[in-house]
Protein backbone atom coordinates (compact mmCIF):
# COMPACT_ATOMS: atom_id res chain seq x y z
CA UNK A 1 0.00 0.00 0.00
CA UNK A 2 1.18 3.57 -0.60
CA UNK A 3 0.21 6.46 1.58
CA UNK A 4 0.81 10.15 1.34
CA UNK A 5 1.80 11.92 4.68
CA UNK A 6 -0.07 14.94 4.25
CA UNK A 7 1.33 18.55 5.03
CA UNK A 8 3.86 17.00 8.08
CA UNK A 9 6.78 19.02 9.57
CA UNK A 10 9.82 17.46 7.61
CA UNK A 11 13.17 17.30 9.74
CA UNK A 12 16.43 15.94 7.82
CA UNK A 13 20.13 17.13 7.96
CA UNK A 14 21.73 15.80 4.73
CA UNK A 15 19.66 17.51 2.60
CA UNK A 16 19.02 20.71 4.44
CA UNK A 17 14.71 20.27 4.27
CA UNK A 18 13.06 21.30 6.88
CA UNK A 19 9.74 22.51 6.86
CA UNK A 20 5.90 21.30 5.99
CA UNK A 21 5.50 18.79 2.67
CA UNK A 22 3.74 16.23 1.54
CA UNK A 23 5.75 12.91 1.60
CA UNK A 24 4.32 10.44 -1.26
CA UNK A 25 6.16 6.51 -0.12
CA UNK A 26 5.36 4.41 -2.72
CA UNK A 27 6.56 1.09 -3.63
CA UNK A 28 8.49 1.25 -0.09
CA UNK A 29 10.62 4.11 -1.46
CA UNK A 30 10.31 7.94 -0.23
CA UNK A 31 8.44 8.39 -4.59
CA UNK A 32 8.06 12.78 -3.58
CA UNK A 33 8.58 14.87 -1.67
CA UNK A 34 6.63 18.76 -2.52
CA UNK A 35 3.86 20.71 -1.46
CA UNK A 36 0.35 19.84 -2.52
CA UNK A 37 1.44 16.28 -3.79
CA UNK A 38 -1.76 14.16 -5.31
CA UNK A 39 -3.04 10.83 -3.14
CA UNK A 40 -3.94 8.84 -6.62
CA UNK A 41 -4.15 5.37 -4.98
CA UNK A 42 -2.11 6.21 -1.73
CA UNK A 43 -3.54 6.46 1.55
CA UNK A 44 -3.46 9.95 3.24
CA UNK A 45 -2.22 10.28 6.89
CA UNK A 46 -3.15 13.40 8.24
CA UNK A 47 0.32 15.23 9.59
CA UNK A 48 -1.22 18.19 10.20
CA UNK A 49 0.82 19.27 13.68
CA UNK A 50 3.21 16.44 13.29
CA UNK A 51 6.90 15.81 12.63
CA UNK A 52 8.38 13.47 10.14
CA UNK A 53 11.81 12.47 10.87
CA UNK A 54 14.16 10.04 8.95
CA UNK A 55 13.81 6.64 10.82
CA UNK A 56 16.25 6.82 13.86
CA UNK A 57 19.43 4.41 14.14
CA UNK A 58 20.43 3.05 17.61
CA UNK A 59 24.17 2.00 17.13
CA UNK A 60 24.03 0.14 20.68
CA UNK A 61 21.24 -2.38 21.47
CA UNK A 62 21.57 -5.39 23.46
CA UNK A 63 18.42 -7.98 21.43
CA UNK A 64 19.81 -11.42 23.69
CA UNK A 65 19.33 -13.46 20.74
CA UNK A 66 20.85 -15.87 20.79
CA UNK A 67 21.11 -17.31 24.20
CA UNK A 68 19.08 -15.20 26.29
CA UNK A 69 15.26 -14.83 24.47
CA UNK A 70 13.54 -14.57 28.13
CA UNK A 71 15.07 -10.89 28.09
CA UNK A 72 14.36 -10.53 24.17
CA UNK A 73 14.97 -11.39 20.92
CA UNK A 74 15.79 -9.93 17.81
CA UNK A 75 11.56 -9.75 16.79
CA UNK A 76 10.43 -8.39 20.08
CA UNK A 77 13.92 -6.33 20.01
CA UNK A 78 12.52 -4.76 16.68
CA UNK A 79 9.03 -4.07 17.51
CA UNK A 80 10.38 -1.81 20.87
CA UNK A 81 12.84 -0.06 18.11
CA UNK A 82 9.55 0.39 16.09
CA UNK A 83 7.55 1.76 18.27
CA UNK A 84 10.61 4.44 19.34
CA UNK A 85 10.78 5.89 15.89
CA UNK A 86 13.82 3.68 15.63
CA UNK A 87 14.44 1.99 11.98
CA UNK A 88 18.19 0.35 12.37
CA UNK A 89 19.69 -0.76 15.32
CA UNK A 90 23.30 -2.51 15.57
CA UNK A 91 23.30 -5.08 18.08
CA UNK A 92 25.81 -6.12 20.32
CA UNK A 93 27.92 -9.56 20.23
CA UNK A 94 27.68 -10.46 24.22
CA UNK A 95 25.02 -13.23 23.31
CA UNK A 96 25.12 -16.85 24.38
CA UNK A 97 27.00 -18.12 22.29
CA UNK A 98 29.29 -14.72 21.99
CA UNK A 99 28.06 -13.33 18.18
CA UNK A 100 32.58 -13.75 17.23
CA UNK A 101 32.45 -16.12 14.27
CA UNK A 102 30.29 -15.80 10.96
CA UNK A 103 27.45 -18.74 11.75
CA UNK A 104 25.97 -16.51 14.84
CA UNK A 105 26.00 -13.40 12.59
CA UNK A 106 24.34 -15.54 10.16
CA UNK A 107 21.48 -16.41 12.79
CA UNK A 108 20.70 -12.97 13.89
CA UNK A 109 20.47 -11.84 9.97
CA UNK A 110 18.34 -14.59 9.19
CA UNK A 111 15.87 -14.40 12.34
CA UNK A 112 16.04 -10.56 11.70
CA UNK A 113 14.31 -11.10 8.43
CA UNK A 114 10.69 -9.73 8.30
CA UNK A 115 11.22 -8.25 12.01
CA UNK A 116 9.90 -4.68 12.61
CA UNK A 117 13.37 -3.10 12.32
CA UNK A 118 16.94 -3.57 9.79
CA UNK A 119 19.36 -5.35 12.25
CA UNK A 120 23.36 -4.51 11.70
CA UNK A 121 25.00 -7.34 13.85
CA UNK A 122 28.46 -6.13 15.18
CA UNK A 123 31.01 -8.96 16.05
CA UNK A 124 33.13 -9.52 19.31
CA UNK A 125 36.66 -7.44 19.14
CA UNK A 126 38.33 -10.43 21.01
CA UNK A 127 37.06 -14.58 20.78
CA UNK A 128 34.56 -14.85 23.68
CA UNK A 129 34.79 -10.98 24.75
CA UNK A 130 38.10 -12.74 26.96
CA UNK A 131 40.27 -9.83 25.99
CA UNK A 132 42.66 -12.49 24.32
CA UNK A 133 43.08 -13.63 20.59
CA UNK A 134 41.17 -10.80 17.73
CA UNK A 135 38.84 -12.84 15.87
CA UNK A 136 38.15 -12.81 12.07
CA UNK A 137 37.01 -9.87 11.34
CA UNK A 138 37.61 -10.07 7.27
CA UNK A 139 35.10 -13.55 7.97
CA UNK A 140 32.64 -11.50 10.37
CA UNK A 141 32.57 -8.60 7.56
CA UNK A 142 31.93 -11.04 4.69
CA UNK A 143 28.80 -12.55 7.14
CA UNK A 144 27.25 -8.66 7.55
CA UNK A 145 28.61 -7.51 10.72
CA UNK A 146 29.24 -3.23 10.55
CA UNK A 147 31.27 -2.98 13.34
CA UNK A 148 33.27 -4.99 16.44
CA UNK A 149 33.38 -4.35 20.25
CA UNK A 150 33.37 -6.69 23.61
CA UNK A 151 30.80 -4.37 24.83
CA UNK A 152 29.99 -5.15 28.25
CA UNK A 153 33.88 -5.29 29.05
CA UNK A 154 36.53 -3.56 28.03
CA UNK A 155 39.71 -4.97 25.92
CA UNK A 156 41.83 -5.27 29.17
CA UNK A 157 45.29 -5.55 27.11
CA UNK A 158 46.25 -2.00 25.24
CA UNK A 159 48.25 -4.41 22.70
CA UNK A 160 45.22 -6.48 22.21
CA UNK A 161 43.00 -3.57 21.07
CA UNK A 162 45.67 -1.86 19.44
CA UNK A 163 46.35 -4.99 17.03
CA UNK A 164 42.48 -5.23 16.97
CA UNK A 165 41.97 -1.17 16.02
CA UNK A 166 44.53 -2.19 13.55
CA UNK A 167 42.86 -5.44 11.95
CA UNK A 168 39.48 -3.64 12.12
CA UNK A 169 40.77 -0.86 9.92
CA UNK A 170 41.99 -3.10 7.70
CA UNK A 171 38.70 -5.12 6.99
CA UNK A 172 36.14 -1.93 7.14
CA UNK A 173 34.87 -2.34 10.25
CA UNK A 174 34.22 0.49 12.97
CA UNK A 175 35.66 -0.20 16.76
CA UNK A 176 33.55 0.62 19.58
CA UNK A 177 35.24 0.53 22.81
CA UNK A 178 33.68 0.06 26.33
CA UNK A 179 36.29 2.20 28.33
CA UNK A 180 35.96 0.14 31.85
CA UNK A 181 39.24 -0.69 34.01
CA UNK A 182 37.90 -3.76 36.11
CA UNK A 183 40.57 -2.85 38.60
CA UNK A 184 39.47 0.66 39.21
CA UNK A 185 35.80 -0.55 39.45
CA UNK A 186 36.94 -3.45 41.97
CA UNK A 187 33.22 -5.02 42.13
CA UNK A 188 31.85 -1.47 42.55
CA UNK A 189 27.70 -1.59 42.05
CA UNK A 190 27.40 2.75 41.01
CA UNK A 191 28.28 5.94 40.97
CA UNK A 192 31.00 6.41 43.23
CA UNK A 193 29.91 9.39 45.37
CA UNK A 194 27.55 10.75 48.03
CA UNK A 195 24.79 8.23 47.40
CA UNK A 196 26.69 5.26 47.19
CA UNK A 197 28.00 6.18 50.67
CA UNK A 198 24.99 6.78 51.95
CA UNK A 199 23.52 3.80 50.70
CA UNK A 200 26.85 1.61 51.87
CA UNK A 201 27.30 0.28 48.41
CA UNK A 202 30.21 0.05 46.75
CA UNK A 203 31.13 2.69 44.02
CA UNK A 204 32.19 2.42 40.35
CA UNK A 205 34.85 5.87 40.38
CA UNK A 206 34.35 7.95 37.52
CA UNK A 207 38.41 7.27 36.75
CA UNK A 208 37.60 3.65 35.89
CA UNK A 209 35.93 5.08 32.84
CA UNK A 210 38.09 7.79 32.07
CA UNK A 211 41.38 6.06 31.92
CA UNK A 212 40.43 3.96 29.47
CA UNK A 213 39.00 6.90 27.02
CA UNK A 214 42.33 8.25 27.53
CA UNK A 215 44.12 5.27 26.36
CA UNK A 216 41.98 4.14 23.61
CA UNK A 217 42.68 7.81 22.34
CA UNK A 218 46.65 7.27 23.43
CA UNK A 219 46.39 4.14 20.39
CA UNK A 220 44.66 5.76 18.23
CA UNK A 221 46.85 8.57 18.15
CA UNK A 222 50.02 6.33 17.79
CA UNK A 223 48.38 3.76 15.31
CA UNK A 224 46.17 6.09 13.06
CA UNK A 225 42.69 3.57 13.30
CA UNK A 226 39.43 5.02 14.04
CA UNK A 227 38.15 4.35 17.81
CA UNK A 228 34.40 5.51 18.91
CA UNK A 229 34.18 5.39 22.30
CA UNK A 230 30.57 3.84 23.73
CA UNK A 231 28.22 5.54 26.18
CA UNK A 232 30.33 8.51 27.27
CA UNK A 233 28.78 9.13 31.11
CA UNK A 234 31.48 11.38 32.67
CA UNK A 235 33.00 14.90 32.30
CA UNK A 236 36.57 13.45 32.41
CA UNK A 237 35.60 11.46 29.35
CA UNK A 238 33.64 14.14 27.30
CA UNK A 239 36.97 16.33 27.95
CA UNK A 240 39.06 14.52 26.89
CA UNK A 241 37.55 13.21 23.68
CA UNK A 242 37.00 17.05 23.16
CA UNK A 243 40.60 17.83 23.43
CA UNK A 244 41.58 14.45 20.84
CA UNK A 245 39.42 15.72 18.70
CA UNK A 246 40.76 19.20 18.58
CA UNK A 247 44.32 18.09 17.66
CA UNK A 248 42.79 15.41 14.90
CA UNK A 249 42.51 12.10 16.36
CA UNK A 250 40.31 10.26 14.64
CA UNK A 251 37.58 9.41 17.60
CA UNK A 252 33.80 9.56 17.49
CA UNK A 253 31.83 8.81 20.28
CA UNK A 254 27.92 8.42 21.96
CA UNK A 255 26.11 8.68 24.97
CA UNK A 256 22.35 7.66 25.87
CA UNK A 257 19.38 9.27 27.33
CA UNK A 258 19.87 8.80 31.09
CA UNK A 259 23.36 10.08 31.10
CA UNK A 260 21.92 13.51 30.36
CA UNK A 261 18.68 13.93 31.68
CA UNK A 262 19.44 11.27 35.17
CA UNK A 263 22.04 11.65 38.13
CA UNK A 264 22.68 8.94 40.74
CA UNK A 265 20.32 10.16 42.73
CA UNK A 266 17.67 8.24 41.03
CA UNK A 267 19.41 5.09 43.45
CA UNK A 268 18.60 6.70 46.77
CA UNK A 269 15.50 4.07 46.65
CA UNK A 270 17.76 1.37 46.12
CA UNK A 271 16.30 0.43 42.69
CA UNK A 272 18.14 -2.13 40.38
CA UNK A 273 16.05 -0.91 37.97
CA UNK A 274 18.54 2.25 37.96
CA UNK A 275 21.66 0.54 37.42
CA UNK A 276 23.62 0.34 34.56
CA UNK A 277 27.43 0.16 33.02
CA UNK A 278 28.65 2.70 33.27
CA UNK A 279 26.30 4.03 36.29
CA UNK A 280 24.11 7.35 36.19
CA UNK A 281 26.56 9.85 37.86
CA UNK A 282 26.21 13.31 39.46
CA UNK A 283 24.67 16.58 38.34
CA UNK A 284 28.10 17.58 36.92
CA UNK A 285 28.82 15.08 34.39
CA UNK A 286 25.14 15.54 33.40
CA UNK A 287 25.60 19.00 32.75
CA UNK A 288 29.07 18.55 30.98
CA UNK A 289 27.16 15.61 28.64
CA UNK A 290 24.63 17.99 27.73
CA UNK A 291 27.72 20.38 26.50
CA UNK A 292 29.23 18.06 25.24
CA UNK A 293 26.10 17.40 22.92
CA UNK A 294 25.80 20.63 22.34
CA UNK A 295 28.98 21.81 21.08
CA UNK A 296 29.44 18.37 18.66
CA UNK A 297 31.75 16.62 21.04
CA UNK A 298 29.09 13.87 21.40
CA UNK A 299 28.85 12.27 17.88
CA UNK A 300 25.23 10.39 18.52
CA UNK A 301 22.55 9.21 20.89
CA UNK A 302 22.13 5.75 21.54
CA UNK A 303 20.01 3.75 24.17
CA UNK A 304 22.55 1.04 25.28
CA UNK A 305 19.20 -0.99 25.36
CA UNK A 306 20.26 -3.62 27.55
CA UNK A 307 17.04 -6.17 28.78
CA UNK A 308 16.83 -7.89 31.83
CA UNK A 309 13.91 -9.96 33.57
CA UNK A 310 11.90 -8.71 36.45
CA UNK A 311 13.67 -11.17 38.81
CA UNK A 312 17.02 -10.72 37.21
CA UNK A 313 16.65 -7.19 38.52
CA UNK A 314 14.88 -8.24 41.71
CA UNK A 315 18.24 -8.04 44.24
CA UNK A 316 19.26 -4.12 44.04
CA UNK A 317 23.16 -5.57 44.98
CA UNK A 318 23.47 -8.77 42.31
CA UNK A 319 21.44 -7.86 39.49
CA UNK A 320 22.80 -7.26 36.30
CA UNK A 321 23.46 -3.76 34.90
CA UNK A 322 21.49 -2.28 31.91
CA UNK A 323 17.99 -0.47 31.26
CA UNK A 324 15.50 -0.85 28.22
CA UNK A 325 15.41 2.65 26.26
CA UNK A 326 14.61 2.07 22.73
CA UNK A 327 10.98 2.89 22.91
CA UNK A 328 11.78 6.27 24.98
CA UNK A 329 14.58 7.43 23.55
CA UNK A 330 13.68 9.90 20.83
CA UNK A 331 10.60 11.27 23.51
CA UNK A 332 13.64 11.78 26.09
CA UNK A 333 15.92 13.74 23.68
CA UNK A 334 13.08 15.92 22.54
CA UNK A 335 11.89 16.49 26.55
CA UNK A 336 15.52 17.08 27.58
CA UNK A 337 17.19 18.55 24.60
CA UNK A 338 15.01 20.27 22.26
CA UNK A 339 12.44 21.44 24.28
CA UNK A 340 15.19 22.44 27.22
CA UNK A 341 16.64 24.71 24.65
CA UNK A 342 19.47 23.05 24.02
CA UNK A 343 19.41 21.79 20.60
CA UNK A 344 17.35 22.42 17.27
CA UNK A 345 15.23 19.61 15.61
CA UNK A 346 18.00 18.92 12.97
CA UNK A 347 20.59 18.33 15.61
CA UNK A 348 18.08 15.22 16.83
CA UNK A 349 18.07 13.68 13.46
CA UNK A 350 22.21 14.76 13.10
CA UNK A 351 22.51 12.98 16.64
CA UNK A 352 19.95 10.07 16.11
CA UNK A 353 19.66 9.52 12.57
CA UNK A 354 22.44 10.64 10.45
CA UNK A 355 25.95 10.47 12.43
CA UNK A 356 25.31 6.96 14.00
CA UNK A 357 24.83 5.56 10.42
CA UNK A 358 27.52 7.48 8.98
CA UNK A 359 29.68 6.09 12.19
CA UNK A 360 28.96 2.56 11.31
CA UNK A 361 28.40 2.77 6.90
CA UNK A 362 24.80 1.99 7.17
CA UNK A 363 22.74 3.26 5.04
CA UNK A 364 19.29 5.60 5.24
CA UNK A 365 19.06 8.28 7.30
CA UNK A 366 17.04 10.82 4.92
CA UNK A 367 13.75 12.19 3.59
CA UNK A 368 15.30 12.40 -0.01
CA UNK A 369 13.30 11.14 -2.73
CA UNK A 370 14.66 7.52 -3.84
CA UNK A 371 15.61 6.62 0.33
CA UNK A 372 14.01 3.87 1.54
CA UNK A 373 10.83 4.57 3.19
CA UNK A 374 12.04 4.33 6.47
CA UNK A 375 10.37 7.52 8.83
CA UNK A 376 9.31 7.97 12.20
CA UNK A 377 6.48 10.87 12.36
CA UNK A 378 6.09 12.11 16.40
CA UNK A 379 3.89 14.49 17.79
CA UNK A 380 6.58 16.54 19.09
CA UNK A 381 4.42 18.59 21.67
CA UNK A 382 2.48 15.05 23.46
CA UNK A 383 2.69 14.20 26.90
CA UNK A 384 2.97 10.98 27.90
CA UNK A 385 3.95 9.08 31.40
CA UNK A 386 6.35 6.06 30.64
CA UNK A 387 4.63 2.56 31.98
CA UNK A 388 6.82 -0.20 31.94
CA UNK A 389 3.87 -2.64 31.29
CA UNK A 390 2.77 -0.62 28.20
CA UNK A 391 6.42 -1.21 26.74
CA UNK A 392 6.84 -3.99 23.48
CA UNK A 393 10.09 -5.10 24.88
CA UNK A 394 10.04 -8.22 26.77
CA UNK A 395 11.33 -6.68 29.75
CA UNK A 396 10.53 -3.44 31.36
CA UNK A 397 13.87 -2.10 32.91
CA UNK A 398 13.30 1.12 32.23
CA UNK A 399 14.89 4.26 33.77
CA UNK A 400 12.32 6.50 32.91
CA UNK A 401 9.49 4.76 34.66
CA UNK A 402 6.71 6.97 35.48
CA UNK A 403 8.48 9.94 34.03
CA UNK A 404 6.03 12.55 32.12
CA UNK A 405 8.02 12.91 28.41
CA UNK A 406 7.38 15.19 25.79
CA UNK A 407 7.29 14.15 22.49
CA UNK A 408 5.37 10.51 21.15
CA UNK A 409 6.13 8.70 18.27
CA UNK A 410 2.70 8.53 16.31
CA UNK A 411 3.89 5.85 13.56
CA UNK A 412 6.74 4.37 12.37
CA UNK A 413 7.39 3.06 8.46
CA UNK A 414 10.40 0.67 7.32
CA UNK A 415 10.48 -0.26 3.54
CA UNK A 416 7.13 1.95 3.51
CA UNK A 417 5.16 -0.48 5.76
CA UNK A 418 3.87 0.40 8.90
CA UNK A 419 6.11 -1.17 11.77
CA UNK A 420 4.32 1.26 14.33
CA UNK A 421 0.81 3.02 15.29
CA UNK A 422 0.18 4.52 18.25
O1 LIG B 1 24.49 -1.58 31.47
C1 LIG B 1 25.01 -2.32 30.67
N1 LIG B 1 24.40 -3.43 30.22
N2 LIG B 1 26.23 -2.02 30.21
C2 LIG B 1 26.93 -2.85 29.43
O2 LIG B 1 28.03 -2.51 29.06
C3 LIG B 1 26.38 -4.17 29.05
C4 LIG B 1 24.92 -4.17 29.14
C5 LIG B 1 24.29 -5.54 29.10
O3 LIG B 1 24.67 -6.35 28.24
O4 LIG B 1 23.39 -5.79 29.89
ZN1 LIG C 1 29.01 -1.07 27.36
Amino acid sequence: MDFLLKNGYAVDYAEDLEGRTDILISNGVIARVGQNLDANDARVIDCEGLTVFPGLCDIHVHLRDPGQTYKEDVLTGCEAAAAGGVTAVACMPNTVPTADCPDVIKYILQKAKGAAAKVYPIGAITKGLKGEELCDYAALKAAGCVAVSDDGRPVESASVMEHGMLKAQLAGLAVISHCEDLKVINGGIMNDGEVARRLGAKGMSRLSEDVVTARELAISRSCGAPIHIAHVSTEGSADLIRAAKHIGIKCTCETAPHYFMLTEEKLSGRDADYRMNPPLRTEADRQAIIRALADGTIDCIITDHAPHSAEDKSDFEKAPNGVVGLETSLAAALTELYHGGVLTLKDIVRLMCVNPRRILGIPGGSLKEGEPADIAVADINELWTVEPDKLHSKSHNTCFKGMTLKGKVKYTFLDGKTVYRD
